[in-house]
């Protein structure tokens, strides 16, 4: 049976170039530092995003907790959007394990926090009756807010009125490459400034495991020992690592394909009655839509399962799709028409 499958850009398999590089990968204990794959990986990461070290971890939540614990103390106050990933979707690690407070502000459409809420979020360090605020967390491109991007000069106003404030700035940039494609930008322009950077490799870019934490050498070395605490220290991991290299080596590029996919996605999805895109803009790979409340949600899920087509549910009537590597232009109309035979019958 045809498979669509849009709930993820984390569903993309390891290429064959990658399967290659897994095999072949020279490795080492990487606790001891041992691991050459790991370290070149590590190099390569750091060099991209302009910082001067970078650690390989398991996955993106573990690069943002590990931030969280190396930025901040227990009882310190982080400010983050409302819509973060951090906040929604990691569980609470970092008030659970960080015992930090998650001072949310909102997030515009476009994944910003507005300058004024960051500012007045931000505790009087002389109030006794205050936990302190260190860290300011930005998502780009950001997952709940359709992909939206970041752009370098709101980047930089944000980070700059963070350290004027004392803040650290960590920047979620699970999906950073699919901004630097939107914009056309080089990838710097966007990390630059920044106390700490995570990325994925394993979303867009198609390997199978890990994320990668850039900071300078100081805030790597702390963090080194926090993803040890954390059971993160891996063995003879350059087995993954090999993938990731070759992730960026030579996928960054093609996500401009899903970009275009889920622009085709989200046009068509727009002449479908019965379906509302929610995003003005689709600038990367992410698409939400609502399907009308009159239609029922299981109906339709189940029905679209059937016909092989996969999004996830956001709550009530809302959905996300994203566009990957596994999915193509004509799975689009595939996708297309079927969700369109679906509303057709369920409103009949
Ligand atoms: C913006 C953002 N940050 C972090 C993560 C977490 O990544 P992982 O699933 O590798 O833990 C995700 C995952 O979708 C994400 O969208």
């Amino acid at each position: 049976m045809k498979i669509v499958d849009l709930r993820s850009d984390t569903v993309t398999h390891p290429t064959e170039a990658m399967r290659r590089a897994m095999y072949e990968a020279e490795v080492g204990d990487d606790v001891f530092g041992d691991d050459p794959t790991v370290n070149r990986l590590e190099v390569m990461a750091a060099q991209k995003m302009g910082k001067e070290a970078a650690l390989f971890t398991a996955s993106g939540t573990m690069s943002n907790l590990i931030a969280v614990l190396t930025h901040t103390q227990h009882g310190n106050e982080i400010i983050l959007g409302s819509e973060s990933h951090i906040f929604w979707y990691e569980v609470g690690g970092a008030a659970a394990l960080g015992g930090v407070v998650m001072r949310t502000i909102r997030n515009d459409s476009n994944g910003q926090l507005a300058l004024d809420d960051i500012e007045k979020a931000i505790r009087d360090k002389t109030n006794i009756h205050y936990p302190e605020t260190t860290l300011l967390c930005l998502e780009n491109t950001h997952n709940r807010c359709g992909g939206a991007v970041l752009t370098p000069e709101y980047t930089e106003s944000a980070i700059q009125l963070a350290h004027h404030h004392g803040l650290k700035v960590h920047l979620d940039g699970a999906r950073i490459f699919n901004a630097v494609v939107a914009l056309g930008v080089p990838v710097i322009e966007l990390t630059k400034g920044a106390d700490s950077v995570g990325f994925c490799l394993s979303k867009g870019l198609s390997a199978p495991i890990g994320s990668l934490l850039c900071g300078n050498k100081d805030f790597i070395e702390r963090a080194r020992k926090k993803r040890k605490m954390l059971g993160g220290g891996m063995r003879q991991v350059g087995v993954i690592a090999a993938a990731g290299i070759v992730a960026l080596e030579t996928m960054i590029d093609r996500l401009a394909e899903d970009h275009a996919n889920a622009r085709k996605l989200a046009e068509g999805l727009r002449r479908i009655n019965s379906i509302t895109v929610t995003q003005e803009k689709v600038p990367t790979n992410i698409v939400m839509f609502d399907l009308a409340p009159s239609l029922p949600v299981d109906r339709f899920v189940a029905k679209l399962v059937s016909a092989g087509v996969k999004f996830t549910s956001r709550g009530g009537s809302s959905f996300r799709a994203v566009t990957n590597r596994m999915v193509n232009a004509a799975d689009i109309d595939y996708a297309l028409n079927q969700i369109e035979i679906v509303c057709r019958a369920l409103r009949q």
